[in-house]
């Protein structure tokens, strides 16, 4: 689809479905919904709700893993040759960087869309400090959409029992933490640990 062609989520859930696989289109429709649940569930209301005929979540959901089945190849090469930066952990582990490319494909898909949005693709993989929060809906709605398969209902009931969404997001980030370890994919990077720090003081966030 050329530059520009994307007018209505419809058009974004058609491009997704040509670009991703089943199973990643179906995780991103996930993601869509659960982050407007997770939204109306905490009574969130500052956010850049809609634009251009687009509701955040949706826009959000559809989005966000554009890139996600780039090779690691592509990602670098797609961020060097549209000038993005790349950090050590994003050359070290490319997956990382899937957050950006997603949004600045998305950016080409549709134009200039809200940078909140933007930034809300970009940090959605680790997470950064001063998430707003569409962008603590998103990540959180990546981690417990329906279809993830290691998630269960009794955690996500622990998840969405949160006091608000600054402890739901910290909470799903501890426990993603733990699980990178767990599986060795990677520790800690340095946005995961800047959103736990901004968390624990900015919110007062604690995990029980
Ligand atoms: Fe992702
Ligand atoms: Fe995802």
């Amino acid at each position: 689809m050329s530059r520009h062609t994307v007018c209505t989520i419809d058009d974004l859930s058609a491009f997704l479905r040509t670009t991703v696989s089943e199973k990643r289109y179906v995780h991103s429709l996930g993601v869509a919904k659960t982050t407007a649940d997770v939204l109306s569930h905490f009574g969130c209301r500052d956010y850049c709700r809609t634009w251009n005929g687009f509701e955040a979540p949706a826009f959000c959901g559809l989005a966000h893993d554009i890139a996600r089945e780039m090779t690691d190849a592509s990602l670098l090469d797609y961020c060097r040759k549209n000038g993005l930066y790349l950090s050590q952990e994003d050359i070290v582990a490319p997956v990382l960087a899937h957050g950006t490319v997603s949004a600045e494909i998305a950016m080409e898909l549709v134009g200039r869309y809200p940078m909140s949005w933007y930034k809300a693709l970009c940090v959605h993989t680790t997470g950064n400090a001063g998430m707003d929060d569409l962008a603590l809906a998103l990540f959180v709605a990546d981690y417990i959409e329906p279809s993830r398969r290691f998630m269960t209902d009794e955690k996500r009931a622990f998840y969405l029992g949160s006091r608000d969404i600054s402890q739901c997001a910290y909470r799903v980030l501890c426990d993603m933490i733990s699980h990178w370890r767990e599986v060795g994919f990677h520790d800690a990077s340095s946005g995961s640990l800047a959103m736990k720090d901004y968390l624990e003081r900015k919110a007062g966030s604690t995990y029980e």
